[in-house]
């Protein structure tokens, strides 16, 4: 008991010295604590001693992978990429069924990449995430990053297009070149940014070459890293660019039933009735897996504030998004509550429409789909 008193302390202060980041002292901190439970943790002190040796910093956090010093903008002295090792994932992605086919499929391609080399062909090395916003192409790279238990780098491409173009070439080359030397998941984000300046005559040259030099890299992208994109207008983008790559991932938005499991996974099924978490997912169907983030997290937030249950705090979710709707909406959220197996009551409740015109409206689908 004391041995666990006495690591819950050092933890805590721990944390404590990296957020206000204190590098040195946690240093030291690490290794008085590798050195104090060597005996009754050894593996944790094993662990703590590589991570030192290694000692990996802001400019060059992948020391272990033998590698130099990150990349920055020649006049900002800003870093270029953002490196997540390990990468750790708040709550665990609910993937729409053919994404997560594919997802898993390139990761045990990956896997088995020496299986598939010997039998002379080729694992698929890069992928191009293509969606609207919020339906998890980022999250899908760094879902994949940590699948394969590789350091994830990105290269938001949004944040790098410097205003002198010709500089934004020579940074995505050097990006291209730290990344190809490591054993890595490189993640060239908000691709289509390089194509939205195209309106742009002035520029329309320097494009065209930065153009080639994403060409040219994706082509000599070694067999050993992960090479992603992820753009939510692929349009904008040159066809010679996604041709390139082994696969393109159309991202949809999420369905009626993702949308549930997503919502059970942020407040946990013990916390709101399965007729309430059905009821949200119909109120918020059309939303993105971002909204529905958003939209539960502020659920939590009001009933913790406001000192009320969470599926009171839902419950005033799912009439918020009722009134905004129009009638012939509300009456349609309404007989799909109930069907979904929410009570006549409950649906009258949340929407406003009286229990006779839900059962009404009942009746009328029925017929409809006799007829059909
Ligand atoms: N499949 C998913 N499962 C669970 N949560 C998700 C999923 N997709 C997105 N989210 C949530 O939404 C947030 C935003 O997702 P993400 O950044 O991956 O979107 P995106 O498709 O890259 O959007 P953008 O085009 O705006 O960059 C995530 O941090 C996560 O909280
Ligand atoms: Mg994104």
């Amino acid at each position: 008991m004391d041995e666990i008193r006495k690591l819950s302390d050092d933890i805590a202060h721990l944390a404590r010295l990296s957020v206000t980041q204190q590098t040195q002292q946690v240093q030291r901190l690490i290794m008085r604590i590798a050195r104090s439970y060597s005996k009754s943790l050894p593996d944790l002190s094993a662990k703590l001693v590589q991570l030192i040796q290694e000692a990996p910093t802001a400019q060059s956090p992948l020391r272990s992978a033998g590698m130099t010093v990150v990349p920055v903008d020649q006049d900002s002295r800003l870093q270029l990429v953002r490196c997540e090792q390990p990468v750790c994932l708040d709550v665990e992605p609910v993937w729409p069924q053919p994404i997560a086919q594919i997802l898993h499929r390139f990761c045990e391609e990956r896997r088995q990449q020496e299986k598939l080399l010997a039998a002379g062909v080729a694992p698929s090395r890069s992928l191009l995430l293509v969606g609207a916003p919020g339906v998890g192409k980022t999250l899908a790279a760094r879902w994949i990053a940590r699948e394969l238990g590789l350091p994830l780098l990105t290269l938001d491409l949004s944040a790098v297009m410097s205003s002198f173009l010709g500089r934004t070439g020579i940074n995505l080359r050097h990006v291209m070149d730290y990344a190809k030397g490591l054993h890595c998941v490189l993640l060239l984000d908000e691709l289509d940014a390089i194509a939205k300046k195209r309106d742009d005559v002035a520029e329309v040259g320097e494009l065209k070459r930065l153009v080639t030099v994403i060409l040219q890299e994706i082509e000599e992208w070694p067999q050993s890293g992960v090479l992603l994109a992820a753009t939510n207008h692929p349009d904008l983008l040159d066809p010679a660019v996604w041709r390139r790559f082994d696969a393109v991932v159309q991202f949809p938005m999420p369905s009626q039933s993702d949308v549930f499991d997503l919502l059970t996974r942020i407040i946990g099924a013990e916390r709101a009735n399965s007729d309430l978490r059905r009821a949200a997912s119909i109120a918020l169907s059309g939303s993105s897996f971002s909204d529905v983030t958003r939209s539960m997290e502020s659920v939590l937030r009001n009933a913790t504030i406001e000192n009320t249950s969470v599926e009171k705090a839902m419950t005033e979710l799912i009439e918020e998004r009722a009134t905004s709707l129009p009638r012939k909406s509300k009456y349609e959220l309404a007989t799909q509550l109930t069907k979904a197996g929410v009570s006549q009551r409950l649906a009258n409740e949340l929407t406003g429409v009286s229990r006779d015109t839900i059962r009404r409206k009942l009746t009328e689908a029925e017929e409809v789909t006799q007829k059909e």
